[in-house]
């Protein structure tokens, strides 16, 4: 396929209109849309055309000739060539409205025009507690976060966006695994911060066992580290190697014990905004299903209001929250929500749901809760797009969606989390 057009100069002056929801500061040129990565809302900027993409084409800075005003200078060294920043060079304020923009316009593409969208909750950066780095293993072991729109790795040496005991752990995870034999070419690990240690789950990208080495040499990297625990993904489930102690997790007054890999938000303040906001809106909850639960960030905070029934597809994350419940109100169904979404008599015995779904959102779910009697629903997303989904789904059932609060919770990428607020009247 021929990506880029001949007959177009290979050099355009544009300026940028604003940033689109994969990052890409876009620009309306002679008959074409642009959309160029690491650029800043007002940039004039000489670009060089690349590929075409479905609606306009990528491209690419030659030189900035006036910088927009809410261009900065980006902080780390990698920026620019690794994948997991690509909004380091914009100032907070222009981050967080451009965030905002992403929801309100994909409000508007479900009809939702004059929806009350907050301003939004910005976190620092540096709270990451939760990363997956890509690991390449030639002649020399690589380790870092995926190039944009490429499967390279790039091999970072710091980290600003992530928490400093992570960042610490990059090069001695680079040097661990050039020394593992069960790791192929490729791998990745998992990193989690808890409340009492690290935890990391490693998985290579050939089946493998490890050998008695790779277990001894990991059980030493854990003790030298002072990690809470190492797992290995065998595929058949993830095999704790090194256990120190068992990972710790406080969601509300409850403590966790998260099995390896479990769901968690990406970061500390992110999770409590998250909760804050759902807890404070429910204060009249009488009984309420907490969907798509994960290991019960919000189900133990939402225990508080009234008895709660965490539904939730992963086993081994509904066997946590089980563990922690004693003394909880607090009770856990395993259940596939896409394929058996709870049914409207089975929501009877709520007046209250919360759901939480993964990027794909919930359509058959939201199916299910417009035809419910269902009084209170908050809908947790990081998913713009389908989130916009799944209210439309809610509002044609007699549903107003009253808030929408965008939540930072990924600094320096273009991902943002909402908390929706929809009621309806008593049927
Ligand atoms: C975005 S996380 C939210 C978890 C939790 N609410 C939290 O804040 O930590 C989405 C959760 O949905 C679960 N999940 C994904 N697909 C599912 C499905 N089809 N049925 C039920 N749960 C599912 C995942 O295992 C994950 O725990």
């Amino acid at each position: 396929m021929n990506k880029t057009d001949p007959n177009k100069s290979k050099f355009s002056e544009v300026t940028i209109a604003n940033i689109g929801i994969q990052g890409d500061g876009i620009a309306n040129g002679a008959g074409e849309r642009y959309y160029v990565p690491y650029a800043a809302p007002g940039d004039r900027l000489i670009i060089t055309q690349g590929e075409q993409r479905k609606d306009g084409r990528f491209a690419k800075i030659e030189n900035v000739v006036t910088p927009g005003p809410d261009r900065i200078d980006p902080v780390c060294a990698h920026f620019g060539t690794c994948g997991g920043c690509s909004l380091q060079h914009l100032s907070n304020d222009a981050i967080a409205a451009a965030k905002r923009g992403f929801i309100v316009t994909a409000m508007g593409r479900r009809g939702f025009e004059s929806i009350d969208v907050a301003n939004t909750f910005v976190i620092d950066a540096g709270e990451r507690r939760r990363v997956r780095l890509s690991v390449h293993k030639g002649r020399a072991s690589i380790i870092g976060f995926k190039a944009a729109r490429s499967r390279h790795v790039v091999d970072i040496r710091e980290c600003p966006a992530i928490r400093p005991a992570i960042a610490a752990l990059i090069d001695p995870l680079r040097a661990l695994s050039g020394t593992l034999d069960a790791i192929g070419r490729k791998a990745s690990i998992l990193v989690t911060e808890t409340d009492n240690g690290i935890d990391l789950l490693l998985r290579s990208d050939v089946f493998a066992d490890l050998t008695l080495t790779d277990r001894e040499t990991l059980a030493q990297f854990a003790d030298h580290h002072d990690l809470a625990r190492i797992a290995w993904d065998a595929r058949g489930g993830a095999e704790p190697v090194a256990e120190r102690r068992q990972p710790r997790l406080s969601f509300g007054d409850a403590a966790v014990r998260p099995p390896p890999g479990a769901f968690l938000q990406p970061s500390a303040a992110g999770e409590k905004a998250i909760v804050r906001t759902v807890v404070s809106t429910l204060s009249d909850a009488k009984r309420i299903a907490d969907l798509y639960a994960g290991c019960g960030t919000l189900t133990f905070p939402l225990s508080r209001l009234a008895p709660t029934h965490a539904f939730e597809g992963d086993a081994e994350m509904i066997a946590a929250i089980r563990r922690a419940a004693a003394g909880h109100p607090v009770t856990a169904t395993e259940r596939d929500l896409a394929r058996m979404p709870l049914t409207p008599r089975e929501l009877e015995t709520f007046d209250t749901v919360v759901f939480d779904p993964p990027r794909s959102g919930a359509k058959a779910q939201a199916a299910q809760l417009a035809a419910s009697k269902v009084v209170n629903i908050v809908a947790v997303s990081c998913n713009p797009a389908t989130l916009a989904r799944d209210l439309r789904i809610l509002a044609d059932g007699g549903y107003t969606v009253e808030s929408v609060l965008p939540i930072d919770q990924f600094p320096w990428s273009p991902h943002v989390e909402a908390v929706a607020i929809l009621r309806r009247q008593p049927l």
